[in-house]
């Protein structure tokens, strides 16, 4: 899809349709305001009949309007004003979107990032509309043999900017929401393939495509031979009990000078899984193909990095296996001898995320991190503590918390931070090996963050446990593409280019 400013007065707008905004009771937006004053007062003598309250995302089409240049008006509803936040916006751009891409229009210009929303900027605001605008048309409909065409897609957007001048931040808006969309899009798409296609094998061939992409991004994919030469003992004993060969994939993108340290990004990719030996119950195990969902968020990230020419240094690395039941799987009990030399006593298979990425932590020690952060779908107890608004954020560094916690909140892909305190590590203590691999029930998220605790104490490092946000179930079933915008946002964010 295509997007651009527009500027200039509101009524002499050209378009098919003209978006504006009306919060509950009829309260008009400023462009709304303008638009009315224009007409003659049209859309208040609409409202007067009270067909349109102004509820979140309501929408109604008016045409014919006096003195104004746009073919139909689009009112949609934005709730109470008081209420009114950057969600709430997020809210009538999605329904929005969803109506004009069913209708008749190719083409719109919409007012709503206009609006102002607690502290932000109208390049957030920008940018925000063309992410929840992409966000809102992505469909997953490879794995299906009747498509629907429609008849009349949406295919340009145009973003008001009233008498404002087009400065490079707000042109850079667009760049960075489509950047940040497309990375979005394809952690949703990888997320929501099935385990049968999306194998680690079809991770890396996805990487290594991404690589070909741009020559300043270097792929390099580990096989398990070379894994054994490393000693990635715990990686290895997991990838054991499946078929498809273990990947470790490893992407360097170069966008800052040669000698600068780079952020390193460690995406857990477990392509499906059942638990091994310790087996999941089978309701809803279908989801367990979502387990290599931070390792997809890793490629959005690297994607949108490498689109807007970040001048960072970034590495992404992803260990990728399956976790299934079989004569060699690991069994409960077994001691397995990680790359950091530490001994992990195995008492839960299912506990397997922590087991391949310990070893890509330890692994990553050699590109000595400014900073590192782990994505993973790593506890069902997080998604008990936190539900599906915000990711679980622990580390051992408090400014690089701050900055992530930060980030998500100028992003609107939030997380919230659990504490990684010393008295929870004893919870790992096992009789025969330098730790288990699992802490009991109580705490089930912190314990599992204490567990890679152990393998990052060299780096500044903080764990993003994704389970909760990465996909939705039930009817909405599906990859939400969460947290490309949050990683984005924090890398945006170090580059000094968030405005
Ligand atoms: N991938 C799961 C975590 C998960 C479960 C995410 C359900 C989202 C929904 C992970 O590998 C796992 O199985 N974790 C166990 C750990 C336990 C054995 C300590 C869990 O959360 O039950
Ligand atoms: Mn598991
Ligand atoms: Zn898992």
């Amino acid at each position: 899809m295509e997007f651009l400013l527009k500027s200039g007065n509101l009524a002499e707008q050209k378009t098919t349709c003209l978006v504006v905004g009306v919060h509950a009771r009829g309260d008009l937006s400023a462009p709304a305001a303008e638009l009315d004053q224009a007409s003659g007062g049209e859309i208040s003598k609409f409202l007067k009949r009270g067909d349109f309250q102004g509820r979140i995302a309501q929408l109604q089409f008016l045409y014919d309007l006096p003195n104004c240049a746009c073919d139909r008006l689009l009112l949609v509803g934005l709730g109470p004003r008081k209420e009114f936040s950057s969600g709430a916006c997020r809210k009538a751009t999605a329904a929005v979107t969803t109506l004009l891409q069913e209708s008749y229009a190719i083409e719109a210009i919409t007012t709503l990032p206009l609006l102002e929303t607690g502290e932000s900027s109208l390049y957030t605001r920008l940018r925000d509309a063309v992410t929840t605008t992409e966000e809102t048309l992505y469909r997953f409909e490879q794995c299906k043999s009747n498509v629907e065409k429609r008849p009349r897609p949406l295919r340009k957007m145009g973003l008001f900017i009233g008498q404002q001048r087009k400065t490079k931040a707000l042109e850079n808006a667009i760049q960075h929401g489509r950047a940040i969309a497309g990375g979005v899009t394809l952690a949703r798409t990888l997320g929501d393939l099935p385990g049968n296609i999306c194998t680690p094998t079809y991770l890396a061939e996805q990487a290594r495509a991404l690589g070909r992409k741009s020559r300043n991004l270097k792929v390099q994919v580990l096989e398990e031979k070379q894994m054994q030469e490393l000693g990635m003992g715990a990686l290895l004993s997991v990838s054991r009990g499946s078929r498809q060969p273990a990947k470790l994939i490893v992407m360097e993108y170069q966008g800052g000078a040669a000698n600068a340290r780079p952020v390193v990004l460690v995406g857990k990719g477990l392509t499906f899984d059942a638990g091994g030996i310790s087996i999941k119950p089978a309701a809803a195990m279908d989801e367990m193909k979502y387990d290599m969902c931070g390792g997809a968020s890793v490629l959005g990230a690297m994607a949108a990095c490498v689109e807007m020419a970040l001048p960072i240094n970034l590495v992404g690395v992803i260990p990728s296996s399956e976790n299934l039941p079989d004569g060699e799987a690991n069994k409960p009990g077994d001691i397995v001898t990680s790359m950091s030399g530490q001994t992990i006593e195995v008492l839960n298979t299912d506990a397997e995320g922590r087991l391949i990425l310990c070893d890509a932590l330890t692994y990553s020690e050699r590109f000595n991190p400014a900073a590192i952060i782990d994505i993973a779908t790593l506890t069902g107890a997080c998604v008990i503590a936190l539900g599906a608004h915000a990711s679980g954020l622990l580390g051992n560094d408090a400014k690089l918390t701050e900055e992530l916690l930060k980030a998500g909140v100028e992003c609107g892909d939030r997380a919230w931070q659990l504490p990684l305190w010393e008295e929870y590590q004893s919870q790992l203590d096992s009789n025969f090996a330098d730790m288990a691999n699992v802490g009991g029930r109580s705490a089930g998220t912190i314990t599992a963050a204490c567990f890679l605790s152990r393998f990052t104490k060299k780096m500044k490092w903080a764990h993003l446990d994704i389970a909760g946000t990465a996909w939705k179930t039930g009817t909405e079933k599906g990859s939400t593409g969460r947290p490309v915008p949050l990683l984005v946002q924090f890398l945006l964010n170090r580059c000094g280019l968030a405005g």
